[in-house]
């Protein structure tokens, strides 16, 4: 399996690639780096600190400016990292419905995905790294040695997060995430900077009736040609 050093995993929102990532990662004792924290961090600081989304002015000076961190966790509560924006704890803050509504408008904005595209480069091409998003494989590591779109229908993608957060002691509502999951899937595919798109060379695997450890023995065989 060495001749992979760096693994690049895209696709749409809640399609099972940060699960799919973590698990190679561990697999292969590489690193485990889920770019979209990254985007969900602005979407989420600028509303607590009441920068309106739409000011993309603002929203890109907070990109180029704002310290995010991840660390090693120190409160066991089902979290495998600690996110910290300026120092301060956003690990669960992130993945507010709020911030699934917004993020995907900032990340639209060219400033913004320069300033984050460089970072996530930088430490891409250290390699023995899992990287997954939804511009890895065409934008931030077009050179890595295994491109993996991973796909699978709203409905079931909507189901999934639906699970997620009914096991996170929260009251969610199907509809409303499969409405927030469609929206979110429509502007990522059609801003003009990266949009979300399989690679030419990536290898796609629908998922819809596969679980997570099917999926990562797809991908396992392909590691070992
Ligand atoms: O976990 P989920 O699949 O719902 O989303 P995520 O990977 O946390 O990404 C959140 C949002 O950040 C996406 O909907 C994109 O708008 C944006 N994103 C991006 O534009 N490029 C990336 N490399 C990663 C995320």
């Amino acid at each position: 399996m060495t001749g992979f050093s760096t693994i690049a995993i895209d696709g749409p929102a809640s399609s099972g690639k940060s699960t799919l990532g973590k698990k190679l990662a561990a697999q292969l004792g590489y690193l485990f780096f889920d770019t979209g924290v990254m985007y969900r961090a602005i979407a989420c600081v600028a509303q607590a600190r009441n920068i309106d989304i739409g000011n993309e002015k603002a929203i890109t000076g907070l990109a180029e400016n704002l310290q995010i961190d991840v660390r090693p966790p120190r409160v066991s509560d089902g979290r495998d990292n600690d996110l910290l924006a300026d120092g301060k704890d956003i690990t669960w803050a992130i993945r507010a419905p709020e911030v699934d509504a917004s993020v995907s408008v900032i990340a639209a904005y060219p400033g913004v995905r320069t300033a984050l595209t460089s970072q996530q480069r930088r430490i891409g091409l250290r390699g023995k790294v899992v990287m997954v998003g939804r511009d890895i494989g065409t934008v931030v590591l077009p050179e890595a040695d295994l491109k993996i779109y991973l796909d699978a229908s709203a409905e079931e993608r909507a189901q999934r997060r639906y699970s997620e957060r009914l096991a996170r002691g929260e009251s969610p509502e199907y509809h409303d995430i499969l409405k927030s999951i469609l929206e979110r899937d429509r502007i990522d595919s059609s801003r003009e900077v990266a949009p979300l798109k399989a690679a030419s060379d990536a290898v796609i695997i629908q998922s819809d009736n596969l679980t997570v450890d099917e999926v990562l023995k797809v991908v396992t065989e392909l590691l070992k040609g």
